[in-house]
């Protein structure tokens, strides 16, 4: 148990677990490959790994630092480590908003995932023809009632696991549902590499192709990266907070991080040697797996049973993620507002879904309704991933890196001088120039060019 009575992971596997339940989600499997599908496949991968190994990782152990030495949710955390100032509270209440905003497209595509657990199981989407599996897709999406209900569905679901606790309910459901998530991603793995003609894909998602990279595809890779291991807007303080004192953050960071990108690249592995084994158009975009996935399973022996387990697959992990989304809201409103941990988690699913409601119609009544050239939805997933968590994490470098004392980050890094340590200087260094720099130089060219 922590300090002022609060509970938090159990064990350094809980926190993996639950950490890592958070970071993969729809992002790995659902965004990861369209992104990559549009942006010049291996070459998209490989600046993305680099991401992750040279700024991800340094900024994931920032955040458990901050969250772990705070004690606290991440406005409660930048009050606290931040000397009271405004400033500093200013940007955990930025990350409350972004974690709002995330949640509110993001529990669209959850539910869609939902609803196509249900398609699958009644087999309504077998023997349907390319045109036919489309309108499937159109309909459902343009709807108003149906995509609302599922997204309302998977808000409740999440709700009521919140609502059950850190141990209870955040650890306890990814200590079960991630060793589901890796068997059954394996389990496709292995269908998809024994398709004949799986080798093209094989090729489009490892071998880089140098000259596709430019400016829009590098801001792309780091907003991928950013979003698939949520960083940039407290997520991984609030986790932070639960960890143990005795664990170590390195450690556990790049745990994290290995699984996170282990995960994208498996559902890589699944999609794109079936997307080119069955002659389909591998940067299709958001309606990759939705679209192109069931025209593959229809191709496939055994087809229908692939598809019940794929989407399961995805409402997994989505649903490990949406976990993470709502308890960094409610945290916030349970540790700084003093409400109850129930009334809480009702009142912020509430407010989701009103946020949500745009983002789910952005698919049909609201289709022409656009802000800056973009629907509800579009705006919302462009403006989390690709500024505001890189803005934020910029501002949060900045913060521990430049305004905290480097001596209380070492002692939280080696738990007070009990852990070697042996990577802390090289983590402060990346973490004052490296990954400051390299954030201010993307977001500037990003935004300009
Ligand atoms: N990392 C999640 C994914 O890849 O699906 C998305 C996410 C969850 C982003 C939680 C941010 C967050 F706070």
């Amino acid at each position: 148990m922590a300090e002022n009575n609060r509970l938090g992971f159990t064990s350094s596997l809980g926190a993996i677990l639950a950490a890592a339940g958070g970071a993969v989600g729809l992002g790995n499997i659902w965004r990861f490959p369209y992104m990559l599908g549009q942006n010049g496949g291996g070459a998209f991968l490989l600046v993305y790994v680099l991401f992750v190994l040279l700024i991800g990782i340094p900024l994931m152990m920032t955040e458990f630092v901050i969250g772990r030495r705070a004690q606290s949710n991440v406005v409660g955390a930048y009050k606290k480590l931040g000397g009271g100032k405004k400033r500093w509270m200013a940007l955990g209440v930025f990350g409350v908003l972004a974690a709002l905003m995330i949640y509110a497209f993001y529990s669209v595509v959850a539910g869609w995932t939902l609803n196509y657990v249900v398609l699958s199981c009644g087999g309504k989407l077998q023997g349907l023809d390319a045109a036919a599996v489309s309108g499937v897709f159109a309909d459902f999406t343009q709807g108003s009632f149906w995509p609302l209900f599922y997204q309302f569905l998977f808000l409740a679901l999440t709700g009521l696991v919140i609502t059950m606790g850190v141990q209870k309910g955040i650890e306890k459901v990814a200590k079960i549902l991630m060793p589901v998530l890796f068997i059954l991603l394996l389990l496709m793995c292995v269908r998809s590499l024994t398709l004949s003609g799986a080798a093209k894909g094989l090729s489009f998602l490892f071998k880089p192709d140098f000259g596709k990279i430019n400016g829009s595809v590098v801001l792309s890779a780091l907003g991928q990266s950013f979003f698939s291991l949520s960083i940039g807007m407290g997520a991984m303080v609030t986790y932070g907070s639960y960890i143990r004192k005795e664990d170590n953050l390195v450690k556990t960071s790049v745990w994290i991080a290995v699984c996170d990108s282990l995960v994208a690249i498996l559902a890589g592995v699944v999609i794109f040697p079936a997307v080119f084994a069955f002659g389909m158009n591998p940067s299709s975009g958001p309606e990759l797996v939705y679209i192109v996935l069931p025209n593959v399973f229809n191709s496939m022996p055994a087809g229908t049973l692939f598809a019940v387990v794929f989407f399961l697959l995805l409402t997994i992990a989505a649903l490990t993620s949406t976990i993470s989304l709502l308890e960094i809201i409610v945290a916030f409103a349970v540790e700084e507002l003093h409400w109850k941990r129930g009334t809480a988690s009702l009142a912020c699913t509430l407010l989701v879904f009103l946020l949500g409601i745009s983002c789910t119609l952005s698919f049909g009544p609201m289709k022409d309704f656009t802000l800056f050239g973009r629907t509800v939805f579009d705006l919302f997933d462009l403006l989390t991933a690709s500024y505001i968590m890189p803005i934020g994490a910029l501002l949060m470098t900045i913060f521990l890196g430049w305004c905290f004392p480097k001596v209380e980050v070492m002692d939280e890094l080696t738990n007070g001088g009990r852990l070697k340590g042996r990577f802390v200087n090289l983590y402060y260094f990346i973490l004052r120039y490296l990954a400051p720099l390299a954030l201010l130089v993307i977001l500037v060219s990003g935004i300009v060019g």
